[in-house]
């Protein structure tokens, strides 16, 4: 506060008195981080502002205060089936409560920006009832709810840049003494929102998670033994997939199928070595944090903590870094050329090319560092957390049951890996974190909890189920036909589809012990046996008359996961034809039927990238 004001009155300028700055409230709803770095961007914009502000994920924030809040920026991303992020799931239950009365929020002015993709069909949906819920509640709306879109050729900054634009504008206009005092233009440095302070003792003793090897509270992540690690395609086969199994009998996790099991990354020795030799740090230097406003240090970082360990299981380092990250670094920099270039890569005329240089060929935040030496060196670390953003957790489909399966949890995991015009190929963090481990070597703990997933199965023991999981999308299935086995529901019926019998159909043995049993009905589909792809949808199509009786007269429930952009929609658009050649149905009907069942949970699906 010193400094900003000999700023201010250096610049001749002085804080209105009587006019207080309004304090900002940023609440975020985010599952992939995406919302919580148009959060901390929105801070960042009112800090050069000189507002007081907080920015906190919805469920950190104690809902109650909403009353007395004056001035308050909802960003909320949408998941793919049109929920709310999990770190705003008891906000938004506590916001629907029937009991809350109309008029509540009379003094809070409002804005909710949106993040979604319109290549979803729930899109944007939680901005957009949370704005109607908050008009509802009688809150004052400052302008329209604003819907970012990843399909955008440009990108969501398209319509975020825009939208914020017009958010200053109308605060400006409500707040006018926000007008006297100068902001901080773009490209001065804001201060960092920690101090790291080295500590010089011989042994100082770091606390970390992974030390904690016994039963924990169910939010805490378990650290679970990995028992295998197993390649399940043929070693000469493209893809990499394994079978992981974990050791849980010591925790109180239990799960059933549909759930997914959660777990967060750690970066590569080796990256973290380069890491530290670019910015200049010893990676056994230890340091505690301290909080430079009314922010906390992340309950998830030990003090002390040594910068290996800040590194290796903190800082997402190894992701594409955003907009910001060019942002925050140009303000820091001082090598004139390279902060020209951050510069440009922070502007909205340099998007395209960010875009080439970062997005296109998946350049990680670590090669832009090395592009980067001058700056990087002289990096501060008090900037880190700024300028990274946490490593995010995963999900996975639990893969095995508990009745088939007991004490142990199983997933089927294909290890990411791809070339681009970069030299090295790009690997995905989860996946080659999860493959480097070798359980054989000596024990090796993976720290995860689990979540309830989307898929529901039916509990009627006569209700046949069809699933459609192509690849690793057979995950799923494979937990709920362990389990539906093991409850005697008989009627299951399994469409897998995989390039090649030989290379990549794996838990073939199971399927066919299944079948030979009578509790399984298996249709595959390779796609490269032959000339002609043949895919899981084509099976459909052959089935036409088993999948009708099924669905109409044994009412089936339609199941279908995997991660094949266009998998699902082809599935549908199969499911169609057969509604309309079994049925007699018109097009229109077929789509009713099939909205019909979507309604009432008996076609259901879930998908990932
Ligand atoms: P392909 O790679 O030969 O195209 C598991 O990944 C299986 O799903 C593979 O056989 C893959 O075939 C197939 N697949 C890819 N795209 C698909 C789509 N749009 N619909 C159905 N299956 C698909």
């Amino acid at each position: 506060f010193e400094t900003l004001k000999d700023q201010l009155s250096d610049n001749s300028v002085s804080f209105s008195v009587g006019m207080p700055l309004p304090p900002l409230l940023v609440l975020y709803g985010s599952q992939t981080g995406t919302a919580q770095d148009s959060a901390q961007r929105i801070a960042r914009q009112a800090h050069r502002r000189h507002l007081h502000v907080r920015v906190l994920p919805l469920d950190d924030y104690d809902v109650a205060n909403l009353i007395t809040e004056t001035l308050v920026v909802f960003v909320c991303s949408t998941t793919g089936q049109g929920d709310p992020p999990d770190n705003m799931k008891n906000f938004w239950r506590f916001l629907f409560k029937k009991s809350l009365p109309v008029g509540s929020l009379s003094l809070l002015d409002f804005a909710v920006l949106g993040l979604g993709d319109s290549s979803y069909p729930k899109f944007n949906f939680v901005a957009k009832k949370l704005h109607k819920r908050l008009l509802q509640l009688g809150a004052n709306i400052l302008l329209p709810v604003g819907l970012a879109d990843d399909q955008h050729d440009l990108g969501s900054d398209a319509v975020i840049d825009p939208w914020l634009s017009s958010f200053w504008a109308k605060v400006n206009i409500l707040h006018p003494s926000l007008l006297d005092v100068r902001p901080l233009r773009d490209d001065e440095p804001l201060p960092p929102t920690f101090t790291f302070h080295f500590l010089y003792g011989d042994e100082v003793e770091v606390k970390t998670e992974e030390r904690r090897l016994h039963p924990v509270e169910p939010s805490v992540p378990f650290p679970a033994r990995m028992l295998f690690n197993r390649r399940v395609t043929e070693k000469s086969h493209f893809q990499d997939v394994r079978l992981f199994e974990f050791d849980i009998a010591q925790s109180n996790i239990a799960f059933t199928a549909g759930d997914v099991v959660m777990m967060r990354p750690c970066n590569a020795a080796e990256d973290v070595e380069q890491f530290c030799q670019l910015l200049r740090v010893e990676p056994e230097a230890s340091f505690t944090l301290q909080a430079t406003n009314n922010c906390t240090v992340p309950a998830r970082l030990p003090q002390p903590c040594t910068v290996r360990h800040l590194v290796e299981t903190y800082l997402d380092i190894s992701a594409v870094p955003r907009r910001s990250f060019f942002e925050l670094l140009s303000t820091v920099a001082t090598n004139e050329l390279e902060r020209e270039k951050l510069l440009e890569f922070s502007s909205a005329a340099g998007q395209d090319e960010l875009h080439s240089y970062c997005n296109r060929p998946r350049r990680t935040a670590l090669e832009v560092l090395a592009d980067f030496p001058h700056t990087t060196a002289e990096l501060k670390m008090d900037y880190l957390l700024d300028l990274f953003p946490e490593i995010q957790p995963r999900s996975f489909s639990i893969a095995s049951s508990l009745q088939a399966h007991p004490r142990r949890l199983q997933i089927l995991v294909a290890v990411v890996k791809y070339k681009t015009k970069m030299f090295k190929p790009r690997r995905g963090l989860c996946s080659s974190w999860l493959a480097s481990m070798d359980p054989e070597q000596g024990d090796v703990f993976v720290p995860l909890w689990v979540k309830k997933g989307s898929l529901r199965f039916p509990t009627e023991k006569e209700t046949p189920v069809v699933m459609v999981g192509p690849g690793t999308g057979v995950a799923p299935f494979r937990s709920a036909i362990q389990e539906r086995i093991a409850q005697g529901k008989m009627a299951n019926v399994l469409f897998f589809g995989c390039r090649s019998e030989s290379k990549d159909f794996y838990f073939r043995s199971e399927w066919e012990e299944l079948k030979t049993a009578g509790l399984l009905r298996l249709f595959t589909a390779f796609s490269r046996d032959q000339e002609e792809k043949s895919y899981v949808q084509h099976r459909v199509r052959d089935n036409a008359e088993l999948l009708w009786d099924l669905i109409t007269h044994k009412n089936a429930c339609f199941y279908i996961a995997g991660n094949a952009k266009q998998m699902p929609s082809s599935v549908c658009d199969a499911l169609r034809e057969v509604f309309q050649q079994q049925g007699r149905l018109s097009a229109e009907q077929a789509e009713q039927m099939l909205v019909t069942m979507e309604r009432t949970g008996r076609l259901q699906n879930e998908t990932w990238s």
